[in-house]
């Protein structure tokens, strides 16, 4: 099956956990990861699986002011933030108002601090809610990733990240199983 990956990333954790969910998924499927900014909509057409993820901003996904924000951390000097070379001028918010899904397969992630999501907030919600309203039909829950407060992912992340990926793989397969 053909998987399309979109991520929107504003220092990189989430564009990594992107790959690796992909790496969980390579061995079954045909996988493409791109960044929000090139996920045009043929791509998504095309696709049997969008897995659709973005960094939480302020509880939910990233606005044009949040990603401001982040963007102007990573100009100041001595906080060791490196903006992503995908990020870009529009989110997963934004590339959510433009796509259609045709009842197509889906699921949603994010990145999120390391707290109960109550205090923090998970932008997956919100891209599940997003994704259902366009037409998508969700497979799974939707999933955080964790990083630190310094902006690193938690240790581990990378390999839950991976076997997200094979979980997903198996929720296509029981799918298709039961609709054939
Ligand atoms: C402006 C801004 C607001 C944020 N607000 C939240 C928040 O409400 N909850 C949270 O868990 N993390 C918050 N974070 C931390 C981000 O979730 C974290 O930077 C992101 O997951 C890292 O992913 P990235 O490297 O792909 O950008 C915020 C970060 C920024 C820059």
């Amino acid at each position: 099956m053909r998987v399309l990956i979109v991520f929107e990333s504003s220092y990189g954790n989430t564009h990594h956990i992107a790959d690796a969910i992909a790496d969980g998924m390579r061995a079954e499927h045909d996988v493409t990861v791109v960044p929000v900014t090139e996920a045009a909509g043929e791509l998504v057409a095309a696709a049997d699986l969008v897995v659709v993820g973005g960094p939480t901003h302020i509880h939910g996904m990233s606005r044009p002011a949040s990603r401001a924000s982040a963007v102007t951390a990573a100009e100041r000097a001595g906080d060791g933030l490196q903006l992503d070379p995908d990020a870009g001028a529009i989110g997963v918010r934004e590339w959510l108002q433009g796509v259609s899904g045709s009842n197509g397969r889906t699921a949603a992630f994010d990145t999120r601090l390391d707290a109960s999501a109550l205090l923090t907030g998970r932008a997956a919600k919100g891209i599940a809610h997003e994704l259902r309203d366009a037409g998508f039909r969700l497979i799974t829950e939707p999933k955080s990733f964790l990083v630190t407060k310094s902006n690193e992912l938690v240790s581990g992340q990378l390999a839950a990240a991976q076997q997200w990926g094979e979980s997903l793989t198996h929720a296509l397969a029981t799918e298709q199983a039961s609709s054939s």
